[in-house]
């Protein structure tokens, strides 16, 4: 006699609370957070979908939401022919995705030594864990100036990026948590490649040419008062990570911590 076959369910089940679309692109959306889930601002999870042999098909995601909030916030691109967001990008509210609780990652505070001044460093969706460490009060705790970068193809790629600084500085619950003064802290250096817009060009470029410095008034970096934190494709983490080196930041991690830290951002 054959055994039953168990029902399958879905593991580690999340529901979908709210999807924005951004491009045809990209998108974020936002999940119920499993009660029992702790993690750092910065950190990542695996998240995905059952494919149609009812195995899971799970991709790294930072998560974009700060520790403190009750919902989990992803930033996703779509690819038309990606396994995952090919499917991920048709979520509605009520959807259910899978969630793997078990948080891990280097763009975390505790991977840096204290420092004065921090560095994020985005490209495209690589903003995702950035939006967590802005919306942390211990970073407006720990450094006197915060300087997000971001750069993309497109001017209308840089809307989440746009909305989220929007979202910290108009006043809500951010000037709240950390006051309004310490907000002030936060620079917002958003560059595209493609397109034109205000500041056009690479980051290393700009970085390597002394116009990022000079634009914001800062004289020079040096591992005394600096700290970064880069997210984006293979090429921009290993240019940036030279430059950085050139200035003589060393690279940090969980279990020694230095100047600045790197992860890739999740594509496909
Ligand atoms: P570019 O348009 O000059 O390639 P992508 O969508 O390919 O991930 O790229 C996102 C942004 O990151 C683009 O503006 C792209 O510029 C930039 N970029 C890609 N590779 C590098 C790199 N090695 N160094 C600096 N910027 C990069």
């Amino acid at each position: 006699m054959n055994a039953p076959q168990a029902t399958p369910t879905l593991p580690d089940a999340q529901t979908v609370i709210e999807v924005q679309h951004y491009t045809d692109r990209l998108f974020s959306f936002k999940v119920t957070r499993p009660r029992t889930l702790r993690f750092r601002s910065g950190e990542f999870v695996m998240i995905g979908l059952l494919k149609e042999d009812g195995k899971p098909l799970l991709r790294a995601y930072s998560i974009a939401s700060p520790a403190w909030d009750d919902e989990l916030e992803f930033y996703s691109i779509k690819v038309q022919d990606g396994p995952l967001t090919s499917k991920l990008q048709h979520i509605k509210k009520g959807d259910q995705i899978i969630l793997r609780p078990k948080p891990v990652g280097t763009l975390v505070h505790d991977a840096l030594l204290p420092g004065k001044r921090i560095w994020l460093f985005a490209t495209g969706t690589g903003i995702a864990p950035f939006a967590s460490i802005l919306r942390e009060p211990q970073t407006y705790e720990d450094y006197e100036q915060i300087i997000l970068t971001h750069t993309c193809r497109e001017k209308n790629e840089l809307a989440y990026g746009e909305n989220l600084i929007q979202e910290i500085q108009n006043g809500g619950l951010m000037s709240e948590l950390v006051g309004e003064d310490s907000l002030k802290k936060l620079i917002y250096y958003p560059t595209t490649t493609r397109d034109p817009s205000n500041q056009m060009g690479r980051i290393t470029d700009l970085l390597k040419s002394g116009k990022l410095l000079k634009d914001l008034g800062i004289e020079g970096i040096s591992e005394q008062t600096d700290r970064a934190m880069v997210c984006g494709s293979l090429g921009l983490n290993t240019d940036l990570k030279k430059i950085l080196e050139g200035f003589g930041l060393k690279e940090g991690a969980n279990s020694e911590p230095a100047h600045y830290v790197v992860e890739k951002a999740f594509v496909g």
